[in-house]
């Protein structure tokens, strides 16, 4: 069994972060989001595993995810040359997976409680394709199958009439007849070779498609406040498991409240932090209010500001800001500072694409 996992695509959605990064390295509760996809293949017993990376980020993807020896695992990097899709992504990919039976996964998909019984489902039916769906509110925004007797039938890409409540995840599991299909299909609405036209083609071919249904929570990180959730529900179950650590120093006229886990060598000073929260590496938080669910990455400075339900990235500064900062995803080396000069009027050097709403 190998694995696919894409890091490729365009992440327009999460611009302006992902105009200068690619957006699988933006942090969940300061660990870049494709190290979940990673560790969900590890846990399955995976260490053969392929990563689709495009011609602008690759090298960011290469730099920071190494060989796979780190991981023990191998991994091998498989260029697509534009985005033309998930399918268009496997197809590239066929050099790499050959006969193998292998596990699909969007690397900006997080899901709780692994994959390992999705694998020895898809391995004990026997079927051709394995999908993995999860119950959601809004349908149309995704791949829907249509179920039939406990059989699916049909897959549709973003109906205007959904007919079942389920999406298709990103988590696939295929033989090798999906590239029969990745190469038959002709590429959809979007421009893009869609995953669920092959998908369709498996079904009108006559092969098996199986199915489970995730019982925990998924969330496809497309967009900002898919973001935020997932950071919530991140810092929700790590800081459920292991109660929060404080690595780095809190001083004495600090209030340390609920599950946080302080990295090391931050320093707390006159603070509130309120968990689940999580202060990066080398992050001085002083006279500062951090609340639930914020993740404050490596080396950030937060000075006499609130922040909360929010995800900041590394070496960004809060200083004196004062208004309570929520639901925000702050990139790289942002700053946000209360100006001196007169008159006080509202200062901006924002880049392309970013939103600002004042109160
Ligand atoms: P999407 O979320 O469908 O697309 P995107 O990441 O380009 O974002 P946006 O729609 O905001 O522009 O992609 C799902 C996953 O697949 C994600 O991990 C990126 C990856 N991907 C590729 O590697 N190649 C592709 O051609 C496409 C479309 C996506």
């Amino acid at each position: 069994m190998k694995a696919l996992i894409t890091a490729g695509g365009r992440g327009t959605r999460l611009r302006p972060i992902t105009h200068t990064s690619n957006k699988h390295l933006i942090p969940i509760a300061n660990k870049p989001m494709i190290h979940y996809a990673l560790e969900a293949v590890l846990e399955a017993g995976i260490r053969e595993i392929g990563i689709v990376i495009s011609p602008e980020t690759g090298h960011e993807i290469r730099a920071a995810l190494g060989d796979g020896s780190a991981w023990n695992a191998r991994f091998t990097y498989v260029l697509q040359n534009a985005p033309r899709g998930l399918a268009d992504c496997v197809k590239v990919a066929e050099p790499f997976l050959g006969a193998d039976p292998f596990v699909f996964y969007l690397g900006d998909n997080v899901i709780v409680g692994g994959i390992r019984h999705f694998v020895e489902q898809f391995q004990r039916e026997g079927s051709n394709c394995h999908l993995v769906l999860a119950r959601v509110k809004d349908p149309e925004r995704f791949g829907v199958p249509e179920i039939v007797g406990g059989r699916i039938v049909a897959v549709e890409e973003k109906p205007t009439q959904p007919k079942s409540p389920y999406a298709v995840t990103g988590i696939y599991l295929y033989d090798r007849h999906i590239f029969e299909a990745v190469k038959a299909i002709r590429s959809g609405r979007r421009g893009e070779f869609e995953i669920s036209d092959a998908h369709q083609f498996l079904l009108e071919r006559g092969y098996r498609v199986g199915y489970s249904e995730i019982t925990g929570w998924w969330k496809d990180t497309g967009k900002p406040e898919d973001l935020l959730e997932a950071n919530r529900l991140v810092l929700d179950r790590i800081l459920e498991e292991d109660g929060g650590r404080i690595a780095g120093t809190v001083d004495a006229a600090s209030d340390v409240a609920g599950k946080v886990i302080v990295q090391k060598g931050a320093t707390i000073v006159r603070s509130t932090i309120r968990g689940p929260a999580i202060i990066g590496v080398e992050a001085v938080v002083q006279d500062a209010y951090i609340g639930p669910f914020t993740a404050i990455g490596e080396g950030c400075e937060i000075r006499n500001s609130e922040v909360e339900y929010s995800i900041v990235l590394p070496r960004s500064r809060l200083l004196h800001v004062d208004v309570r900062i929520e639901r925000s995803l702050l990139g790289r080396e942002v700053t946000i500072l209360r100006g001196e000069t007169r008159p006080r009027t509202q200062k901006f050097i924002v880049g392309d694409q970013s939103v600002i709403e004042l109160p």
